[in-house]
Order: structure tokens, then C-alpha cells, then sequence
């Protein structure tokens, strides 16, 4: 018998959808529950999954050029940082700021709101005077959120090449939804990874510590906790393919034999046949001249490009026009 007080979540709802699709997937977005968080944290120290490092040291070595480039001390200003996660890069960026007296705001938005109400503990500690907002929502919320905000400068961070988890086309129409709510002079950073020798891009998703098989199979059981779903973990398989012209680096949880597994919380029962695929998620590497386009497509103006010394990470500068 149903329960009365069950919960329709959008979680259930996209599943529902997603392995109903010819090709079945599911969202990236899903990945981080609290155990989700605790995977893709040890996923950033594996040496493996260069895309952190390079980052990091961007704002180690580059942080005052970066405030110089925002012109963080000139006028009040809002801090946006979608995907924020644990603000390790960030936090660089904030310690300056705030030694510094700049005006602002800081706006973290994240999916997680175990890893947000851990950085807002964390930050209040750091700085105990930040004026802080989180908003614990998906992007597309948040811009609905965030249009209001139109009285004070508006500097965007997208780090940590989280926009990689969009197509091309995705991207351009989600910075252009941006630009749409931004005013002239309003700035946007996005750190992405860019494309390069594909052995170093297809060993940080194909760990050999099977990290990242595991972040991407506990969506599996995140399904089984949540949707009371019967996956046999095991009967399944990570697999990440990287297609060299897009630069995107396409995860699968693939089925390794016929099965039917059976999703009680749904009423449904969902057949795979071996070899089979769940699309999970997209990392696209960019280079810089498609960067440089999406940017015009998008109606802003490259102002810079930050580098780490391999050149393997950009942190790009954009003015709204
Ligand atoms: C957090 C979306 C940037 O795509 O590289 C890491 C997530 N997936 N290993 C990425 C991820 C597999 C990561 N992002």
C-alpha cells in the first residue's frame, strides 16, 4: 500500500523522466548528496584530477591582478559564485577582499546544502564581519533570484569548470540568460578546463583509485535510498569516453547483463539490456578561442585570460557590453 505522506521530489521526478528516455540519463546535478560531496572531495585531491591544482594556484599566484582586474576597490559590488562548493578558491579571493575593506556581498549558490551550510560555518569563522547571502537552489533559480539584484555591480564567478557540465549550446544559453539580467560593466569569471593531451583529460575521470566510479555509481544508490530502488551495484559499470573535436568527456553508468531493476517509490520497474547506458554527465574542455566566441555570442568582452603555468586551466574575465 502507498503511504499518504510520501514525497514527490524533483528527484523522482527526473528519474522518472530520465530512464524512460531511449537513452537513459540523469542529471549530474544529482550527484551531490551528503555522500556525493564527500566523493567529489576526495575526487579534488586526487592528483589525478589535475583541474583543482591548476585553479587553485591561478588564484594563489594572480590574486591581486584578479581584484585589480574586477576593480574590487573602486566601487560597492554584489559577489555571485554559482556551484560555490567548499570555496576553496574562493576563500583566496575573500581573505584578500576582506583585508582589503572592499564593499561587497558575497551570493554563494549551491545545489548542496550540506557543503553550502558547511561553508557559511566556515566563512563566518574566517570572516566574522561578511555579509553573506546562500542560496541553496540549481542555477536556473537562482538567475530567477538573482535579476533582482540590479543596484550594485555584479561580478559572477563560475569556477571550478562546472560550466563544462553544459553542451555548448547549453552554456550560451545560459551566460546569455545572465547577460540578459546583467547591466554594462558587470563582470563574469569562469574557470574552465581546457582541452589538451586526451591521455591527462581521460586519466581524471578514469582514476585509477576508482574515485570517480564510485561518485558516479553512487547515484545508484543514492536511488536506492531515496526512490527505495533495487540496483545491484555491482551488475554495473563506470565509464567516462572522452570525443576529442567537442572536448567533452561523456560519464556512463553502463549495465554489464540483462536485468530489470525495480524503483518501489516510482511504481516502476525499469528493464536494461547488457551493455546498456545511463547518461550521468558531461565535462567539456574548451579552448580559447571558443571561449572567445561563446563570449561574443553571449554579448560580453574577453577582457582577460587567467593561466596556470601548464596552460591546462583558464579563470576568463568577461564585460558585459
Ligand atoms: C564539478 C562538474 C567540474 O566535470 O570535472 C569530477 C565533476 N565528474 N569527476 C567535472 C566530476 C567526474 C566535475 N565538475
Amino acid at each position: 500500500m502507498q503511504t499518504t505522506d510520501t514525497q514527490i521530489t524533483p528527484f523522482a521526478i527526473d528519474v522518472l523522466e530520465g530512464l524512460n528516455l531511449p537513452q537513459k540519463a540523469i542529471s549530474s546535478k544529482y550527484f551531490y548528496d551528503a555522500k556525493g560531496d564527500q566523493l567529489f572531495q576526495q575526487i579534488m585531491q586526487m592528483p589525478e584530477y589535475y583541474l583543482t591544482n591548476c585553479e587553485h594556484e591561478v588564484f594563489i599566484d594572480q590574486q591581486e591582478l584578479i581584484c585589480e582586474t574586477f576593480g574590487a576597490f573602486d566601487v560597492p559590488f554584489n559577489l555571485i559564485e554559482f556551484g560555490a562548493g567548499d570555496g576553496l578558491k574562493t576563500k583566496i579571493l575573500l581573505r584578500y577582499l576582506m583585508e582589503k575593506n572592499a564593499d561587497f556581498v558575497y551570493y554563494p549558490v549551491d545545489i548542496s546544502m550540506n557543503i553550502l551550510n558547511e561553508l557559511q560555518i566556515s566563512l563566518r569563522g574566517m570572516f566574522p564581519n561578511i555579509k553573506m547571502h546562500s542560496l541553496n537552489m540549481d542555477y536556473f533559480e537562482a538567475i530567477q533570484h538573482l535579476s533582482a539584484l540590479k543596484e550594485r555591480r555584479n561580478i559572477t564567478l563560475f569556477l571550478g569548470s562546472n560550466i563544462g557540465n553544459f553542451h555548448f549550446n547549453q552554456a550560451q544559453d545560459f551566460i546569455s540568460k545572465l547577460n540578459h539580467f546583467s547591466n554594462p560593466g558587470d563582470l563574469l569569471m569562469i574557470g574552465i578546463d581546457l582541452k589538451k593531451d586526451p591521455e591527462i583529460i581521460k586519466n581524471a575521470y578514469n582514476d585509477p583509485h576508482g574515485i570517480t566510479a564510485a561518485f558516479n555509481l553512487n547515484l545508484l544508490h543514492r536511488m536506492n535510498r531515496e526512490l527505495d530502488a533495487d540496483f545491484n551495484i555491482k551488475q554495473f559499470k563506470h565509464v567516462a569516453v572522452y570525443d576529442e573535436p567537442t572536448g567533452e568527456m561523456l560519464s556512463y553508468i553502463k549495465s554489464l547483463t540483462d536485468q530489470t531493476v525495480v524503483l518501489k517509490e516510482l511504481d516502476q520497474s525499469v528493464s536494461f539490456s547488457e551493455g546498456e547506458t545511463i547518461h550521468t554527465e558531461i565535462s567539456k574542455k574548451y579552448s580559447l578561442s571558443e571561449l572567445e566566441l561563446l563570449a561574443e555570442r553571449c554579448n560580453y568582452r574577453v577582457v582577460h585570460h587567467f593561466l596556470d603555468n601548464k596552460q591546462y586551466f583558464t579563470d576568463t574575465v568577461w564585460e558585459c557590453e
